[in-house]
């Protein structure tokens, strides 16, 4: 299969969600590389999130102390390379130490369940969009849990990335988490507001027996113009 991405539309939308470590972020990354497309991480805005309001001494419940901090929350984006990364209050993008420390990895669960921490981070991530155009990028290629369904309904190709449980977490484990990720998920997937789900639209792949090539491979063969 060829796969290069010169036949593609001016400017295309990729949504891409799945459950933790289903290889939404490697696929992502591989596909913005290949189509010069920038990539947009939601769960690191939730952990970056996550991480300011334990820094308060916050914990993930819907109090007034919690929804003063969130509600004074500035984002804006630093471009590296494909990669948008969120910036809060202006500081620097947080590093993975930070962003992915077991406390993150098991508070940010309940903290993106709570409808005002949603709402704080939905216009950002909208307003990626423009900023993938601005920036001369071919596309935007963004990935979470509800992508499809609530951030970016219009998108011209939605996927949902699955994995065989035990497949995923040896992923994590072989780079030494020790994330909890089917309790996570069946939190993302139970909450009231934005559960993560497959949109009506959306592809399927399981990628628990296909490499990452093939994975964007297939992705690229379904963007609207490619000749794949
Ligand atoms: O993709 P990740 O594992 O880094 O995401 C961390 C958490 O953020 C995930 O458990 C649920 C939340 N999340 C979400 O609720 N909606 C998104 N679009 C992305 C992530």
């Amino acid at each position: 299969m060829t796969n290069n991405c010169q036949t593609l539309k001016s400017f295309n939308v990729i949504a891409i969600d799945g459950g933790a470590a289903s290889g939404k972020s490697s696929t992502s990354r591989r596909l913005a590389e290949k189509c010069n497309f920038l990539h947009v991480d939601t769960g690191s805005h939730y952990r970056a999130v996550t991480y300011a309001c334990l820094e308060k001494g916050l914990e993930p419940r819907e109090t007034s102390e919690l929804k003063d901090v969130v509600r004074d929350l500035t984002f804006s984006t630093r471009i590296c390379g494909h990669e948008a990364q969120i910036c809060i209050a202006g500081d620097q993008p947080l590093g993975n130490g930070e962003l992915r420390s077991p406390e993150v990895n098991a508070q940010v669960s309940p903290m993106s369940a709570i409808p005002l921490v949603r709402e704080a981070v939905k216009t950002y991530q909208r307003q990626q969009v423009e900023v993938a155009r601005l920036k001369g990028f071919s596309g935007i290629v963004m990935d979470g849990r509800d992508i499809g369904t609530v951030i970016l309904p219009d998108a011209d190709v939605k996927i949902f990335l699955k994995a065989d449980p035990a497949k995923r977490q040896l992923r994590r484990q072989l780079e030494g988490s020790t994330d909890a990720i089917g309790d996570r998920d069946k939190r993302d997937a139970s909450r009231a507001t934005a559960p993560m789900k497959a949109a009506d639209d959306a592809i399927i792949i399981d990628n628990s027996d296909i490499s990452l090539e093939e994975v964007v491979d297939r992705i690229v063969a379904l963007l609207p113009g490619s000749d794949a």
